[in-house]
């Protein structure tokens, strides 16, 4: 596996496979990886000539600075793990490398990104799409692997990938979760085994209010949810939002959609946890 720190070099050492008309898979990470990246590394080694994987901690998309400063940083075990998975490139760029200047960039994502993560993570996901675009100018990749975990960033990816008209194909990657099904993030490292315990009741929650669609209603979903997460000590719901999968707008009934998703962030302490489920697809 080759690391490659610079735009420069990375191009260099991707050309000839572009030239040869090989397909390229890209798979943006901010490292510590877990297994939740590995399932999108897995699915673009397999189905990619070459595979890039860029482990960037970027710093525009972190609208808390005290957030970004505890954001755990493994790159030598991460780099062992990408070469073990059969990995062709990591790109491991310095801040200066991605970020000459400042990025004055201001993307419009209309009102996806009013709600959910983007109305309590001010200018987050212009700061995804900054760092994520430069990467697709950087790799030019055929596919680019994101995980349904952070189902905003996804639709804001695709949304921007469409607006700047750029060649790429994105793939959803189903979200890994442990066994108690707890779905796996890099801040998960920064919960305590008791906490972890108890973060497991966020997707309990969710699984259990699946059975809920078309029975009761939308606000009493949401009621639900909501009250049966913070009634556990030291869990406090930041938002959970029922919403077209599509718009990513608030639905308020059932039939509203063919295609409905329940998002929530939840506060672990002082660690933020996001997940989601699909009700109606
Ligand atoms: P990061 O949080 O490192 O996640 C990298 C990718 O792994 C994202 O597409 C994320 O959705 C996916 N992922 C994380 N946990 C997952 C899980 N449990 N199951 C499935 N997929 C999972 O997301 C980012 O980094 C950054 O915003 C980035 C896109 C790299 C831009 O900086």
């Amino acid at each position: 596996m080759e690391i490659i720190e610079t735009v420069y070099a990375l191009d260099r050492f991707l050309r000839p496979f572009r030239d040869e008309g090989k397909s390229i898979g890209l798979v943006p990470t901010m490292g510590s990886l877990h297994e939740g990246h590995v399932a999108l590394v897995k699915q673009c080694v397999g189905a990619n000539d070459v595979s890039v994987v860029s482990v960037f901690v970027n710093p525009t998309q972190f609208n808390d600075k005290e957030d970004f400063r505890l954001y755990p940083c493994n790159s030598e075990a991460d780099c062992k793990l990408l070469e073990s998975l059969g990995v062709t490139v990591a790109f491991v760029p310095s801040v200066e490398e991605m970020y000459p200047e400042p990025d004055t960039r201001v993307f419009d994502f209309g009102m996806l990104d009013k709600v959910m993560e983007g109305r309590f993570r001010p200018g987050h996901f212009n700061g995804v799409a900054q760092i994520v675009s430069k990467l697709f100018y950087a790799v030019k990749p055929s596919r680019a692997y994101f995980g349904e975990k952070d189902f905003q960033q996804l639709a804001i990816v695709r949304d921007m990938v469409r607006q700047l008209a750029i060649p790429v194909e994105i793939v959803g990657v189903p979200i890994v979760r442990e066994e108690s099904g707890l779905a796996l993030s890099s801040r998960n490292l920064r919960l305590s085994d008791e906490q972890r315990q108890k973060a497991a009741e966020i997707y309990r929650s969710l699984r259990f209010s699946a059975d809920f669609v078309g029975k009761k209603s939308i606000q009493e979903t949401i009621d639900f949810v909501t009250n049966r997460i913070n009634q556990i000590e030291s869990l406090r719901v930041e938002y959970f939002d029922i919403v077209d999968g599509n718009t990513l707008q608030s639905v308020s009934d059932w039939n509203e959609s063919a295609y409905i998703v329940g998002c929530i962030a939840v506060f672990c302490g002082d660690v933020r946890l996001i997940d989601n489920i699909s009700y109606k697809n």
